[in-house]
């Protein structure tokens, strides 16, 4: 801490933000990330069933508490015989995040991932909490919505998508409850079905934690994503990751159990390419991306910033959708 404090004590204040933002991990990092996360849980706090419009706090209650733990593979659409080519989380209802929702808290599978994250992007990279306000966003992979509100409580408008169909109904059912249906919309879609004109040059960021090493092919999605952007946008990613200078993947695909048994509902991880920072910063430069900062981050995490500057092409040879723009 005297060092860091040492070394910054010729700086102005904003050369002072600037230098602790380049240092990873620092204490200085730390605790500003937590000075976010105490802002970013006041918002999130108006999230309860005080505020609730239209639905009464017990039938909302009721709502959420009868989804948790079922199991229906129907709804999203394959029969019982493909279960194992379904990722746990696909098939049986499990909260993501959790929310103390005044009444009654939930804990989810991600914890406070939801406050963490975007404390982290703010802190490590060069956009601020303020960057969001009076903007489109882009939330992929919203699971049961924990980020979808707390970016609501700050940005214009957020467009969300989830590729598992009762979460996208969960969080639909979140934005109806709390009234801000009119600024916030979900659809329950994968990104690869976001390749088309109605998504080019629609969203200010593209907000893309805890997805990309879900995806089978995270080059296409980071070009859709880049697509996805106006001019000037700015994507920000996180992904598990492994701690190495070279722009390295592992390659983990949907036959490795990291946790639990196939028997017990497919508790695989469903890593296809876990990235290093460099490799993620290669990626996101092929997609199109400049200004592009990438950072390791403990836990086995990287995260990436990137902006896209111009609408420039990509390389064309071998790539899985070559009709992209
Ligand atoms: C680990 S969770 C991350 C949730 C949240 N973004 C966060 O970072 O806290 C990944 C979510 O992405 C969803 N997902 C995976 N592949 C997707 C795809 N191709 N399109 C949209 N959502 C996807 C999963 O169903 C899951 O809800």
């Amino acid at each position: 801490m005297k060092r860091i404090l040492s070394n910054l004590s010729d700086a102005s204040p904003k050369e002072l933000v600037n230098q602790i933002k380049a240092k990873p991990g620092s204490f200085i990092e730390d605790s500003e990330a937590d000075r976010i996360s105490d802002q970013l849980r006041t918002l999130f706090s108006i999230y309860q069933t005080s505020n609730l419009k239209s639905i009464s706090a017990d039938e909302f209650k009721q709502a959420i508490l009868s989804k948790i733990g079922s199991i229906d593979a129907d709804i999203e659409g394959y029969s019982e015989s493909e279960l194992d080519r379904q990722r746990d989380l696909s098939i049986k209802y499990y909260w993501g995040h959790n929310h103390d929702f005044g009444d009654f808290k939930l804990e989810g599978r991600m914890g406070n991932r939801h406050i963490n994250l975007l404390s982290n992007f703010v802190t490590y990279f060069p956009i601020s909490l303020d960057d969001f306000r009076q903007k489109q966003i882009f939330d992929i992979g919203c699971w049961t919505g924990g980020t979808t509100l707390l970016l609501a409580a700050l940005a214009r408008n957020v467009y969300a998508i989830e590729e598992v169909k009762k979460y996208a109904e969960t969080v639909s059912f979140l934005v109806k409850s709390f009234n801000i249906d009119n600024r916030v919309s979900v659809e329950p879609r994968s990104l690869y079905d976001c390749n088309s004109e109605q998504f080019y040059q629609r969203f200010d960021i593209a907000y893309f934690p805890g997805v990309i090493y879900h995806l089978s092919d995270p080059l296409l999605a980071l070009r859709i994503l880049f697509n996805s952007l106006k001019v000037g946008g700015v994507i920000l990613v996180e992904s598990a990751g492994i701690n190495v200078d070279e722009p390295f993947c592992r390659f983990d695909g949907s036959r490795i159990y990291n946790r639990g048994a196939k028997e017990k509902l497919n508790c695989g991880g469903w890593k296809w390419f876990i990235p290093s920072p460099t490799a993620l910063y290669q990626m996101m430069k092929e997609a199109g991306f400049d200004e592009i900062q990438t950072k390791w981050h403990g836990a086995r995490r990287v995260y990436g910033y990137g902006r896209k500057v111009s609408q420039i092409g990509i390389c064309k040879a071998g790539l899985s959708v070559p009709n992209i723009m």
